[in-house]
């Protein structure tokens, strides 16, 4: 970690935004993981101008944890991690006591998970020593895929579920999360698993039980690139077997704009929604929160790239305000999220696929699309059949020379057509 001594102007990074009486200098969290782990780094996250850090997620009793594994797959675009060191109980609760002394404007949010057998007296008895200890809010895990998900994933046995494993539960995940928030004075923030197709339906289960802000981790559990030669290797450097490996990184963002989406179709335009998974600069972040979210945390990019990326991230989204004549962040949340449609209600443009002649090289990629009649090369230049084409559009993108383009013939199709 590199640590930096400028002074960054505030203009640079105040976006600010209040939630349940706590205020954010913006809505960027550093979120919970590898980067959110000593009193240096809090300190440089403040220095950085974000609005607030996540503390890596602490675990009681001592659950699994292991030596850091990781790959950052640059070219597929994914971070896989495989095995993960947790913080115990009473580290998280020193680093949060400490990290208030040196930090003075980030809120510190403590993301914690109870893998005991005192159900949710268990979780309430770290709510309160991380309150006592000066968090400002309690972030509830039930998201980490690479627990309990991952042993029972792939075959194993585990008496205590946690994470991923019991956080797609929308009954068990809201009357925790509920007796949490009844017995502290501070928010309680949850923050899901995508893991079980259930995102939208558990959030809305928490908000409806009154707990402040919810949000998605995005991470996915899935199978990394591997080695054909050596199929029984792991995937990572210094580990033997495969494993199932914890997805996050730019790959994962469509996948997280949707979670977004569901939680925010589900929970109606009120609730606080934070979104996670493949953000990595302004644009990322604008198109999360016209998907449905409030604020935004960050991890992998903060791991690949460090904490210097946020004051460009919120000069870009205010000098888009302007431009757009925003005032709030609120005047463009849910912009694509209120104008998604089913597959049902579309309207569709007819038209057909035509060729620029002055573009076309001729290489002939166009041609070979499998489900296309209409493409033939002749004489070096790609000829289209209109009547042949079904306005698809697929030759628009295998054409690497931007020869094709769309022309639109005026008719609107719908299902009711
Ligand atoms: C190595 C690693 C460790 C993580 N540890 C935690 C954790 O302890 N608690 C948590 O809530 N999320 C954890 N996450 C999830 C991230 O906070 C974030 O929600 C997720 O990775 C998606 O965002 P990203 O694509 O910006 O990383 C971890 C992610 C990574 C990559
Ligand atoms: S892919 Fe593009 S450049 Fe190649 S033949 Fe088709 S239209 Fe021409
Ligand atoms: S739009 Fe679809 S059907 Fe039409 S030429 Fe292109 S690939 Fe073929």
């Amino acid at each position: 970690m590199k640590v930096g001594t400028d002074k960054i102007p505030e203009a640079d990074y105040l976006l600010p935004m209040e939630v349940a009486g706590v205020k954010f200098r913006n809505p960027f969290v550093v979120g919970s993981g590898p980067t959110v782990k000593t009193v240096d780094m809090l300190r440089e996250i403040e220095r950085t101008g974000w609005g607030g850090a996540s503390v890596k997620l602490a675990i009681d009793p001592k659950y699994i944890s292991l030596p850091p594994r990781y790959r950052w797959l640059k070219k597929e675009k994914y971070h896989a991690f495989t095995a993960e060191t947790r913080l115990m109980f009473d580290e998280s609760l020193r680093l949060i006591e400490q990290g208030r002394k040196v930090t003075k404007d980030l809120v510190i949010y403590a993301n914690f998970a109870y893998a005991g057998t005192e159900g949710d007296e268990g979780w309430i008895r770290m709510a309160k020593q991380f309150e006592a200890a000066g968090a400002h809010v309690l972030e509830l895990n039930m998201c980490c895929p690479n627990m309990s998900f991952n042993v029972v994933t792939s075959g194993g046995k585990m008496v205590t579920l946690s994470g991923a494993s019991v956080g797609s539960n929308a009954e068990v995940v809201s009357k925790t999360a509920k007796a949490i928030k009844d017995a502290v004075n501070i928010p309680v923030f949850v923050k899901l698993t995508p893991e079980g197709g259930k995102v939208g339906d558990v959030a809305k289960a928490c908000f409806d039980l009154g707990i402040v802000s919810v949000g998605t981790t995005g991470n996915r559990l899935a199978i990394p690139e591997f080695d054909i030669n050596n199929p029984g290797n792991g995937i990572c450097h210094l580990q033997d077997e495969p494993t199932l490996a914890c997805f996050s990184g730019p790959w994962l963002k469509p996948l997280a704009l949707r979670d977004v989406y569901e939680m925010r179709m589900k929970s109606g335009p009120v609730p606080n929604i934070m979104g996670s998974g493949g953000i990595e600069n302004w644009v990322d972040s604008v198109q999360m929160m016209m998907c449905g979210a409030d604020m935004i945390q960050i991890c992998t990019a903060t791991m690949t790239k460090g904490f210097g990326i946020l004051p460009n991230i919120v000069k870009n989204i205010k000098k888009f305000m302007d431009e757009k004549g925003y005032k709030s962040y609120l005047d463009f949340r849910d912009l694509t999220a209120k104008k998604i449609t089913g597959a049902n209600g579309l309207h569709l443009h007819s038209g057909v696929a035509v060729v620029d002649m002055n573009k076309c090289t001729g290489c002939g990629a166009c041609e070979k699309i499998g489900h296309c009649y209409a493409i033939t090369i002749k004489d070096k230049k790609a000829i289209i059949e209109p009547e042949k084409c079904t306005g698809c559009a697929e030759c628009t993108d295998v054409c690497n020379f931007a020869a094709i383009t769309m022309k639109d013939t005026g008719e609107i199709i719908t299902l009711a057509k």
